[in-house]
């Protein structure tokens, strides 16, 4: 007969217990952007609600940046580099297939032995991060699990382009997961949609770029993106309330993915919030992040005091994949 396998059990819950974020210091102005591309501001601004973007140097290394993130938020978690027992970076610009960022990432913080890995889930990556750390914690696999999201988009974007030069950016934002008797994190609304896949892509394999020695760079029809974000995604949104058993009025904060403030207004409507729920809207500063869209405007809100500790936040990322995922989190 075979012997029963013990298995672990783990917390509760969990919750964030603290943010960090790496903004990179060059400013790309919309007017600086209309020498690269045939736009106007006006058309940005009101298309977007993009007034200005970073766009990392050769100093600032995705392996910098995800560093830099990391480190306030582990000073603003108050734990023990100790007790790190896992890293999850999600990234669609870390351009090595391996290593991973991940364990690069552990070594530079001197992390003892966690399980390290990347996850590539696009503008939903860092809510992938988080629905994987709050399983992770909760089946007793980790205790403790810094997530990062973060990307160099600036590298894979052809900034000749009009449909996608404007949008995508460079930034990290990342968080500390702990275990919690009271949950701070809810549960994940997930899914996919590869039938789209050819919406947002690369213009070619890295091997097929090769003999060229041309980097492939992303392309995307943003219109059916904009239209399945603010019907399907927006439905998603509800049912993350839904499955959380809240209100909209027992929301504090809305932190959607910063893809286009146009994608948040119609959201906006579509759930129905009251009036008083804060709404990110740090795309106006930093563009399109990808996967540090969500943990960079979070700790925007904090930092600015418009959103404070114990606060509930619905956060969602949607992107290419086409991927989706969002939860409601308590504030650190
Ligand atoms: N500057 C000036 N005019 C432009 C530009 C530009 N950069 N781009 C397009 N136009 C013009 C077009 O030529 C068109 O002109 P016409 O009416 O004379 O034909 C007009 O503006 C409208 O073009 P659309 O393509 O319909 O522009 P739209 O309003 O759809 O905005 C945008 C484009 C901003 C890309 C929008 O579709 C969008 O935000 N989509 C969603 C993107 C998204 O959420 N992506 C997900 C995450 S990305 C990731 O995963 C990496």
């Amino acid at each position: 007969m075979t012997a029963p396998l013990t298995i672990r059990t783990g917390r509760v819950g969990s919750r964030i217990a603290g943010v960090g974020s790496y903004v990179p210091h060059r400013v790309v102005s919309n007017e600086e952007m209309c020498t690269m591309i045939d736009s106007s501001d006006e058309w940005i601004q009101q298309r977007t609600g993009i007034v200005e973007r970073r766009w990392a140097s050769d100093d600032e290394p995705l392996t910098y940046m995800v560093a830099q993130a990391s480190r306030m938020a582990i000073e603003h978690a108050k734990v023990s580099t100790d007790d790190i027992d896992a890293v999850i970076v999600a990234t669609v610009t870390h351009l090595k297939a391996t290593p991973a960022l991940a364990p690069i990432l552990a070594a530079e913080l001197g992390l003892k032995d966690p399980a390290a890995y990347d996850i590539s889930a696009a503008c939903a990556g860092f809510c992938y991060a988080l629905a994987q750390a709050d399983s992770l914690i909760r089946t007793g696999n980790a205790t403790t699990v810094l997530i990062v999201g973060a990307e160099r988009l600036s590298d894979l974007t052809d900034k000749t382009d009009r449909s996608t030069a404007f949008l995508f950016a460079d930034g990290a934002g990342a968080a500390v997961v702990v275990g919690s008797d009271t949950p701070g994190v809810g549960p994940v609304v997930w899914g996919s949609d590869g039938t789209q896949a050819n919406v947002i892509t690369q213009t070619e394999d890295f091997r097929d770029a090769v003999p060229t020695a041309t980097m492939p760079t992303v392309y995307m029809d943003g219109k059916p993106v904009f239209r399945w974000a603010t019907t399907f995604i927006a439905d998603a949104a509800k049912d993350i309330l839904a499955q959380t058993g809240l209100d909209p009025e027992q929301l504090d904060v809305f932190i959607p993915h910063q893809a286009n403030n146009r994608i948040t207004d119609s959201m906006l409507r579509h759930l129905k919030l009251p009036e008083h729920i804060v709404v990110a809207r740090t795309i106006k500063s930093f563009g399109n992040t990808s996967a540090a869209s969500v943990p960079m405007a979070m700790v925007e809100l904090l930092k600015s005091g418009e959103a404070t500790s114990g606060q509930t936040a619905l956060i969602i990322g949607f992107g290419a994949g086409l991927v989706y995922a969002g939860q409601v989190v308590v504030l650190p």
